[in-house]
């Protein structure tokens, strides 16, 4: 492979939730682009494993670990397999996520916390963990220009208000926060933090919205690009993002959405 297709050569990567959606196709552009990848999974090992040997046999090195970010002895051991199989950690993409959509009336305790620990706290207990080991790490053996990245995976409900689903929404509002809060306490170890915040991207998340004909072209009312995203258009932005091609880029939000946060219902109105 040519030195631009091996970007991230000699990079160690920790995917969280990279058994399906968003976080598959990161993981494993990640690992194309030269990563040794942590294909991080909760309950469906089969996909992770898939991805592990597939990269493998292209050449790559990758492990699939099963952990729950929202449990702070489950990350240790995560990063702990990162250091173990690969000798250390120079990329975080904290991806898991999950929704649990309800009107608020009808919205339980356990819907609004399942959502908050997984995308939210679970995100803070990656980079927590990213941060302490980046600090850690023998300078002179850094792979990149930066002392360590971090991408948290975040939404257009970062500032899409979005009705019956506050606890997901919530979360991505906190992580736009928790970056650029971050981003700014570790600019100085020479760490970066940014966040993606894809669209609607065809996804088992969002089944509901592109499975039927109907239900896509009123989805296709709120993109002004005219398609749906697709996983991988997320993963080559993380792949760049994570590179020292974005080596000045930190503390910010790429969007990958097709313009969904340019407000097109105002095209012809207001
Ligand atoms: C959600 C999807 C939704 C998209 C755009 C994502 O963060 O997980 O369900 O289709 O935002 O609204």
């Amino acid at each position: 492979m040519s030195s631009q297709e091996q970007r991230l050569a000699h990079h160690v990567a920790i995917v969280t939730g990279a058994s399906s959606g968003i976080g598959i196709a990161v993981a494993e552009a990640l690992g194309l682009a030269g990563a040794a990848v942590i294909v991080n999974y909760h309950s469906q090992d089969k996909p992770a494993q898939e991805l592990v040997d597939r990269l493998e046999k292209a050449g790559g090195r990758a492990r699939a670990v099963k952990a729950d970010v929202s449990k702070e002895e489950d990350v240790l051991r995560l990063f702990d397999a990162a250091t173990d199989a690969f000798g250390r950690v120079d990329l975080l993409v904290a991806n898991s996520g999950v929704q649990k959509d309800a009107g608020i009336a009808e919205m339980t305790l356990a819907d609004w916390n399942t959502v908050i620990d997984i995308n939210l706290t679970g995100q803070f207990l990656c980079a927590r963990e990213a941060v302490r080991r980046f600090r850690a790490q023998d300078k002179a053996k850094r792979p990149a220009r930066s002392a360590g990245s971090i991408i948290a995976m975040s939404s257009v409900h970062e500032v899409i208000p979005w009705a019956g689903h506050i606890n997901y929404a919530s979360a991505k509002g906190g992580i736009r926060m928790l970056t650029r809060s971050l981003a700014q306490e570790v600019a100085a170890d020479g760490i970066r933090v940014n966040a993606i915040a894809p669209g609607a991207i065809r996804t088992p998340i969002n089944k509901e919205a592109w499975e039927t004909e109907a239900a896509l072209e009123k989805l296709l009312t709120l993109i002004p690009y005219g398609r749906i995203g697709e996983p991988e258009d997320v993963a080559r932005a993380a792949v760049w993002l994570a590179s020292d091609e974005a080596d000045y880029v930190t503390g910010t939000t790429l969007f990958v959405d097709g313009g969904m946060t340019l407000y097109p219902e105002f095209r012809d109105n207001g």
